[in-house]
């Protein structure tokens, strides 16, 4: 049978994360080999030996996506190792809390303001600059950039450093579409609402408890329905979808 992703090369960043390894299982499922790449290097290393005794064809390689030194290193180990990327998924994202609060713009620290950007939005740009040049070469691509819809209206449990980088993928999505278009690249977003993962544990309860109940389908959503979503990006179903991010909110803070 031949699946999705039958001959493709993935790379998910963040990929030991709730979302970076729905993603990686559901992309292996449909037949593509995947490069992780995540700053956690014993999950990763775990996750990546559980995942080649399945059977799966995987390579990780530890690194914090925020230094381009760090990216350039990574992405020459994982070619070695896998050849140049068919779809890039820019999956990693942080979002800092104190006690459980996002804090304002008068208590924020520049240094923590520094690295949500560094993590959130230049580590987009460096690992899709390190990708890209392949996807040229070989006139096809696919690059999906993990935003939030807190990047698209104002969310009271993130703070402005979050907001603003996941604001800012969404004109990386739309400027990067429209400059690789002539390469059969497309580049989409994806919008998650609350989605269940361990990112969710740095506030309290009652907060998710809040967000389920002006959510239009009554729940959280899971990290395998933002990879479905991510699926259907990469895959030949969309090659005429560029330059979009797509809510996957279960109808939370829809605009
Ligand atoms: N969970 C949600 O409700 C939600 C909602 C909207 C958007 N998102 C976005 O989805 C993406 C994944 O979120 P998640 O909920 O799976 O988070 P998570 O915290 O479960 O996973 C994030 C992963 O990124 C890794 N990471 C963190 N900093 C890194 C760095 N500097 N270099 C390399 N790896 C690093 C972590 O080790 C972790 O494995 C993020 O971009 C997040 O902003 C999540």
């Amino acid at each position: 049978m031949t699946m999705a992703l039958t001959g493709k090369t993935a790379i998910v960043t963040g990929a030991v994360g709730g979302i970076g390894a729905a993603i990686v299982r559901t992309f292996l499922a449909q037949g593509a080999q995947v490069s992780m790449i995540d700053v956690d290097q014993a999950r990763g290393h775990a996750f990546a030996s559980q995942l080649a005794a399945e059977g799966h064809k995987v390579a990780f390689v530890d690194a914090d996506v925020s230094s381009f030194e760090a990216c350039q290193r990574a992405y020459e180990r994982i070619t070695a190792e896998l050849g140049g990327a068919d779809i890039l998924v820019n999956n990693v994202g942080i979002s800092p809390k104190t006690n459980g609060r996002a804090l304002r713009v008068y208590e924020m620290p520049p240094a923590e303001w520094d690295k949500v950007v560094d993590v959130n939005l230049n580590s987009v740009f460096y690992m899709t600059h390190l990708a890209t040049p392949h996807m040229v070469q070989q006139r096809a691509g696919r690059v999906i950039n993990m935003s939030s819809v807190a990047g698209k209206a104002y969310c009271d449990i993130v703070a402005a450093h979050y907001a603003a980088t996941k604001a800012g993928l969404l004109g990386l999505t739309r400027h990067w579409a429209a400059e690789l278009g002539e390469f059969d690249i497309t580049v989409n977003g994806l919008a998650p609402g609350r989605i269940s993962t361990p990112l969710l544990k740095s506030v309290p309860q009652e907060i998710n408890d809040a967000v389920t109940r002006v959510t239009s389908l009554g729940r959280l959503g899971t990290p395998e329905e933002v990879a479905d979503a991510c699926l259907f990006f990469a895959s030949d179903q969309a090659r005429f979808v560029t330059g979009q991010v797509l809510d996957v909110a279960g109808g939370w803070l829809m605009t």
